[in-house]
């Protein structure tokens, strides 16, 4: 037997009783004539001591050799410390050790294993299992499990079944690349890798599963941020005999759960927000809307004067930012530099200090006078005392300009509360959306996803203006989940497909065995996914899903620690008949 308790259960209660506890040192104070080591393991950590007086020689001696991280199996018994640490819940005991085994010997750890360690994070993603030794990873794991377990059994509940889809498939578009997969059995041929286990769920309804989900692995080959890896999880469901207001009612009550039960936290019912009056008012199709500076449209009050860079604009928007009329010249530069950088692509910032005397000092005095600066302010909803940010421009870059100049300064007022929590459906998505680049249109959501009704004759005369049934929850302005209604007969998607630049033998490749699948009594249906790495940082009070993955890829979707990918050999090359033609 290895143990008879672990290292975080011990209390007061358990004195003079004899146990056996293993762990990891996590460190060791040696005076000499005594010796104290915390012993470490996932539950906790509990002081051990060697006493001169009390303990054999030989097992004082073993002890003086115990370096960190050792594995270790000892038996004494529990004993009252004499200096008690209230901040451990086994801090009122200490075990005066009679029998120790060293079960395994450590290198010295290339980083300390602390809650502040000194380890970089690439020196700790090498070292993944040192580092998940660590309180704040090994914490973050477990709550992932809670967060989990919550949902398997919030839906099971609900008469959802989990079903497996497979991982070798075919291409289904959710707008990166795909990961291949060479199959040797079949040559020159390759499967990929899902990116969503899309039209697989939709088949599992044309099967008549009729609630469907699964915690599932998708795989995705795009550019790597704080919120995405290659690899990720999906909560993904699906739904028949559903409409959008179903849909929204069943996973707003999951995440309402998930709130109630892994935070504490009671939310009301989730706001919902049209796509365009987020676009207008936040710049963006995941608002945060813990804080307000919602934009202002300033086109009306300030293109009737001769201030050329507004007047060329195709809109001219403004925030009111709270506080920020005491900005120094010198701060305002900076901020005027900050938008400028390439990341924010602004070519320049106008600004309006709301004075506390009800009078306003701008950088374009020279153009406008106090009345039309008021109506600035009216219309940002600027109080004195803030300073309105301007940016004027392409409708398009413009607001995406301004919703990061909005969300660094709710950073740096720190109005993004961790522990605040703020979910919004935005819906009403726009069908399709125009690449600038090859000018042809894709779907915005996926290509099964159903346009609104009596709106699909519009995708020959207006196909931008097409609005889906298609929806995202947004928590805190990061996009956690999105879904649509789908649809469910053949002639509409043979349209959608069509309109996507899919000609007809193309559909029928790559997408086939839907549409056949549809011509044999498909129910109505929809769906959604919520990204479970996500939706698990932010309700743990972080962005980053890094930390409640146990092991990422790094920024290159590289996995350090085993070091992949790497090259494979010629005879693998040769069996999968590949060449490689490397530059
Ligand atoms: P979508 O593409 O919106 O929808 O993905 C659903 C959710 O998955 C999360 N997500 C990611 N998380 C981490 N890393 C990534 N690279 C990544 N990409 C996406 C996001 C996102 O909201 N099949 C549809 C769902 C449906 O229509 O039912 C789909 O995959 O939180």
């Amino acid at each position: 037997m290895y143990r008879s308790h672990n290292n975080g259960e011990l209390r007061a209660s358990n004195i003079n009783e004899n146990v056996t506890l293993s762990g990891w040192v996590q460190k060791s104070r040696d005076k000499g004539f005594m010796i104290w080591v915390d012993l470490r393991d996932r539950y906790g950590l509990t002081q051990l001591i060697f006493d001169e007086e009390r303990t054999p020689k030989a097992i004082m001696e073993k002890a003086k050799t115990l370096g960190r991280e050792f594995v270790v199996q000892v038996t004494g018994t529990v004993i009252e410390r004499a200096s008690k640490n209230p901040n451990l819940p086994t801090g009122d005991i200490e075990i005066l050790v009679s029998e120790l085994n060293i079960l395994n010997e450590a290198k010295l750890p290339p980083f300390t294993i602390e809650d502040e360690t000194d380890g970089g994070e690439e020196l700790r993603m090498q070292y993944r299992y040192l580092d998940i030794r660590r309180n704040p990873v090994k914490n973050s794991l477990i709550f992932r499990h809670k967060v989990t377990q919550e949902v398997r059994n919030y839906l099971s509940n609900q008469d959802f079944i989990e079903v497996e889809t497979p991982y070798l498939i075919k291409s289904t578009p959710e707008g990166a690349r795909d990961f291949v997969v060479p199959s040797r059995m079949n040559e020159g041929q390759f499967y990929a890798l899902p990116q969503s286990p899309q039209t697989f769920k939709q088949l599992l309804m044309v099967g008549g599963m009729d609630k469907y989900f699964q915690i599932v692995k998708c795989f995705r080959d795009e550019d790597l941020r704080a919120d995405r890896q290659p690899e990720f999880t999906q909560i993904d469901c699906e739904m028949a005999f559903v409409e959008q207001e179903d849909i929204l009612n069943i996973f707003e009550g999951l995440t309402r759960h998930l709130l109630k039960e892994i935070n504490g936290v009671d939310v009301d019912k989730f706001p919902r927000m049209l796509f365009d009056d987020a676009m207008r008012l936040y710049g963006n199709d995941k608002p945060d809307i813990r804080f307000g500076m919602e934009f202002g449209e300033l086109n009306k009050v300030a293109q009737h004067k001769d201030f050329k860079v507004f007047n060329s604009a195709e809109l001219v928007v403004g925030i009111a930012v709270p506080g920020a009329a005491s900005y120094t010249r010198k701060e305002i530069d900076k901020l005027i530099d900050w938008v400028k950088r390439p990341q924010v692509g602004a070519l320049g910032m106008v600004y309006v200090k709301c004075n506390e005397d009800g009078t306003f000092k701008s950088s374009v005095d020279k153009f406008y006078d106090q009345d039309d600066l008021a109506k600035w302010a009216e219309v940002t909803g600027a109080k004195a005392g803030d300073l309105i940010c301007v940016l004027s421009g392409d409708t398009n870059k413009v607001r995406a300009q301004l919703s990061a100049l909005r969300m660094e300064m709710a950073e740096r007022l720190g109005l993004r509360k961790p522990d605040e929590f703020a979910p919004l459906w935005v819906i009403d998505f726009p069908l399709l959306e125009l690449d600038e680049e090859t000018g042809h249109y894709h779907a915005m959501h996926h290509p099964f996803t159903s346009p609104k009704p009596g709106q699909i004759e519009m995708l020959d005369t207006n196909p931008g203006a097409v609005k889906a049934n298609a929806y995202d929850l947004v928590l805190n302005g990061n996009e956690i989940g999105g879904g649509s209604i789908r649809i469910h007969d053949k002639e509409t998607q043979a349209i959608m497909f069509k309109h996507l630049g899919f000609t007809e033998e193309e559909a029928k490749a790559q997408f086939g065995f839907l549409m056949d699948a549809f011509e044999y009594g498909a129910p109505p249906h929809g769906g959604l996914a919520f990204g479970l790495d996500r939706l698990v940082a932010i309700l743990g009070g972080q962005e980053t899903i890094r930390d409640f993955i146990a092991f990422p890829k790094n920024n290159s979707g590289r996995d350090v620690m085993i070091d992949a990918p790497a090259p494979i050999d010629d005879e693998q090359l040769n069996e999968l008949s590949l060449k490689l033609n490397l530059k």
